[in-house]
């Protein structure tokens, strides 16, 4: 009930107002969020990978509303790759795009001259494929994250495109969705890196498991399914039972650290974090910076209760 009111809020333009102009607000956004420039998220991604951990930098922003919008993402993301190449860490950073960002949601019906695509969805891609260009030059990869139910299809479609001049993009499925086992076996081929989270967004029972438990254990199918494949499973949970699993399962198949990583959240469990690669493990922490940080951390609060309290807090109180 709290979740699904907080990811409703998420999308309000009243509350945003209110949450971003709070400065008060601003110690417990920096919890999960690096900065709002590219050189705060660099200055983090720095000290992670001091610490022997691995990256992947998300320039916040979704749902764009024009396509100028686009091309500052494409621009702003261009060059954050350049600022990579130039600080050396690009062989321990790597970075996600959200297709919303790159004009994915925008709107114009699918024409047949651009064989059936619709319009946002063919600019998404076009955007996409601008930074996947950039990316190798500066040494690194890209993951596209995966958004509402909505776009799923249009994502897995654009990753599919994507892949055939970048094999190496990454792409993410919501343990939480009842398709995602079927969406799981196809992308379990040779080479295919594949985040695999629960899901964060706010979704009907038509769609999505509503109980944890069924989440949890489609995570687990789908962790089964990736482990036993030549795929490259990205492992993102902070849940200590999926962890325990998934360890277990990457003995099972022989698969060396190489073999897999776990991914987990700026500021969520940094303990685990440094346990899992002090114990061998590859971790990538997942480092999102920028203006637009709202939805994101709507999205981070409804995760957990305790984190509401914690907010609300900070909101009433100066200390
Ligand atoms: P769960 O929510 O059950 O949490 C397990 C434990 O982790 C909790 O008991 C708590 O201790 C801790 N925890 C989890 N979230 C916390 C928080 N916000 N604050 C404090 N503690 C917390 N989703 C999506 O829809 N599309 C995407 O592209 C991505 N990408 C992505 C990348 C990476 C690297 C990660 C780690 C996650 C995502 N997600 C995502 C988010 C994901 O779907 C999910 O919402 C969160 O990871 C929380 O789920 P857990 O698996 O951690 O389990």
């Amino acid at each position: 009930m709290l979740r699904s009111s907080l990811l409703a809020a998420s999308r309000s333009a009243t509350l945003r107002r209110f949450v971003e102009h709070n400065p008060l607000a601003a110690a417990v956004v920096a919890r999960f969020v690096a900065g709002t420039e590219p050189t705060d998220a660099l200055g983090v991604a720095g000290e992670l990978a001091g610490q022997g951990l691995t990256v992947s930098l998300d320039r916040l922003g979704e749902s764009v509303t024009d396509t100028g919008e686009v091309r500052e993402t494409v621009t702003a993301y261009r060059e954050l790759l350049a600022a990579l190449a130039d600080t050396g860490l690009a062989g321990n950073v790597e970075i996600s795009v959200k297709l919303s960002a790159l004009g994915l949601c925008l709107p114009g019906r699918p024409r047949q001259e651009h064989g059936g695509i619709a319009d946002g969805e063919r600019i998404a891609l076009d955007a996409a494929r601008q930074i996947c260009r950039a990316a190798p030059s500066a040494g690194t990869t890209v993951t596209v994250d995966m958004e509402d139910h909505t776009t799923v299809d249009a994502t897995l479609r654009t990753l599919r495109e994507l892949r055939a001049d970048f094999p190496w993009v990454g792409g993410v499925l919501q343990a939480y969705l009842r398709r995602t086992e079927t969406d799981c076996a196809e992308l379990a081929t040779a080479g295919s890196r594949v985040r695999l989270c629960k899901g964060a967004y706010r979704e009907p029972d038509s769609v999505a498991f509503g109980r944890k438990t069924d989440v949890d254990l489609s995570y687990i199918r789908c962790l089964k399914t990736l482990m036993s494949s030549k795929a490259y499973p990205m492992i993102a949970t902070h849940d200590p039972r999926l962890i325990a699993i998934a360890e277990a399962l990457a003995v099972e198949h022989g698969r060396a650290p190489s073999e897999y990583e776990f991914q987990m959240l700026h500021g969520v469990r940094p303990e685990e974090h440094r346990r899992l690669a002090e114990s061998g493990h590859t971790v990538r922490v997942y480092v999102p910076y920028g203006r637009d940080w709202y939805p994101y951390f709507m999205r981070r609060l409804a995760e957990r209760p305790a984190n509401v309290g914690f907010f609300l807090r900070s909101l009433v109180t100066r200390s």
